[in-house]
């Protein structure tokens, strides 16, 4: 059942319209509250006037209608929803929403909301398996957002077959169930989590500093999962290449003794995640001036250690959060060091992966990691970082309910 569950249907513009009036009517059947917000091109596929009997509530359409930004306004419309439902996903609509495009209501809400998205896409087949169609899936799988189906079939299209059929209502409404019954939406609720992501950087002078590789993606990934399932999160931000994720509270930094700044005057938190990629020394007495070629040949630079933020965390007296979790980087022995590091740092769990360069995982969309607890050593089958994060973000939920899985 979805009883006083909300969901905002977004229609696009494709022939598979016509079986969101199924979608909707099983919708209301289990109890779910149905808004629906139609884009231009969907109205030329069935009218508002249908739409709008059928589920019972005004449809809404304009991005500048007055009247409606007066009473409720996109914003509202994005995130009174607890599930934003988008069917059919057209090939134009999946590209707007990849590149953040706000240009017509539909899109607005989707960039506005801080609401989990489920896209239904629906296309001909050679749109599905276009280069950039397959682009824009994988980073708005990235982003976070779950997608179902397409099916293969016959198509709309005579002659046509392949995969690009949208989802049937069912699958679509089994997918809306999965999404509330796994509590993804509640696991973490009244938790506070914190996160650390990105790299930092060291300033030698002004102009230069010294980094790690990262892009930021696992760790903001894990942060959208756990502000998915409900939980209060504060991301501490080295410079990402990620975007900030939304309703999580950013706060950005730079070096590793502001992230260790930023970090402490955020506890207590119930757990703590440690993907950021800190630098782990600084120089010495960076300079105020750039450093300018040829006065007194080249610099020397002395390094110092930075304080371990993770290290420190996991072993503070007042306040540890009850489960803090580090992760290790490794281009060899992956799970030897791991364990290696868990015990020496302190903390919890450690997340390892393998990020020798063959691997791709270093700025890439993909990871596979092992979980290393005081217990065991788990590995988790090859996925998306969005797919790890909502798993790691599963089992920190059982942990500090305290239900192992
Ligand atoms: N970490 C941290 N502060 C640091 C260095 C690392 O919080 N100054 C955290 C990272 O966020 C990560 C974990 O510690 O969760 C592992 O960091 P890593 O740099 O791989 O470990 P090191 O202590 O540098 O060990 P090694 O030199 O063996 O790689």
């Amino acid at each position: 059942m979805l009883n006083d569950k909300r969901i905002l249907l977004v229609i696009g513009g494709g022939i598979a319209a016509y079986k969101c009036m199924d979608l909707i009517r099983r919708l209301k059947e289990r109890g779910a509250g149905v808004r629906v917000v139609m884009t231009e091109a969907a109205a030329q596929f069935v009218t508002p006037l249908l739409v709008g009997a059928i589920s019972g509530e005004r449809v809404f359409t304009d991005l500048f209608d007055l009247t409606a930004e007066h009473d409720i306004g996109h914003i509202r419309l994005s995130r009174e929803a607890d599930l934003i439902v988008v069917a059919p996903a057209t090939a134009d609509l999946l590209a707007r929403m990849t590149q953040g495009h706000a240009n017509d209501l539909a899109t607005t809400c989707l960039l506005a909301t801080d609401k989990p998205v489920l896209v239904a896409p629906a296309m001909n087949p050679r749109m599905w398996s276009h280069p950039a169609t397959r682009r824009n899936v994988a980073q708005l799988r990235a982003d976070g957002i779950a997608v179902v189906g397409p099916n293969a079939g016959a198509m709309a299209e005579r002659d046509e077959f392949g995969e690009g059929r949208m989802a049937e209502p069912l699958e679509i409404l089994a997918a809306i169930e999965a999404h509330f019954a796994t509590g993804e939406a509640g696991l973490l609720k009244g938790r506070r989590i914190l996160v650390t992501s990105g790299p930092t950087h060291e300033p030698i002078d002004p102009v230069r500093y010294i980094a790690n590789r990262s892009s930021g993606k696992q760790g903001h990934a894990i942060a959208a999962a756990a502000r998915a399932a409900g939980a209060e999160v504060v991301l501490v931000s080295g410079p990402a290449e990620a975007a900030d994720p939304r309703g999580v509270r950013v706060i950005h930094v730079e070096s590793a003794r502001e992230m260790m700044a930023a970090v402490e005057e955020n506890l207590p938190v119930d757990a703590a995640v440690f993907a950021a990629a800190v630098a782990d020394w600084r120089v010495a007495g960076a300079a105020e001036q750039k450093i300018k070629k040829g006065e007194g040949g080249t610099p020397t630079l002395t390094l110092v250690e930075n304080p371990d933020i993770l290290a420190a965390v996991a072993r503070h007296h007042t306040l540890r959060p009850r489960l803090v979790v580090g992760f290790a980087a490794e281009t060899e022995q992956v799970v030897a060091h791991a364990r290696e590091k868990r015990v020496r740092k302190g903390c919890d769990w450690i997340v390892a992966n393998d990020v020798s360069p063959a691997t791709g995982i270093m700025g890439g969309d993909a990871n596979t990691v092992h979980l290393v607890t005081a217990e065991a050593v788990e590995d988790w089958p090859s996925a998306s970082k969005a797919e790890v994060a909502r798993h790691l973000v599963a089992r920190i939920a059982a942990e500090l309910s305290g239900s192992k899985p």
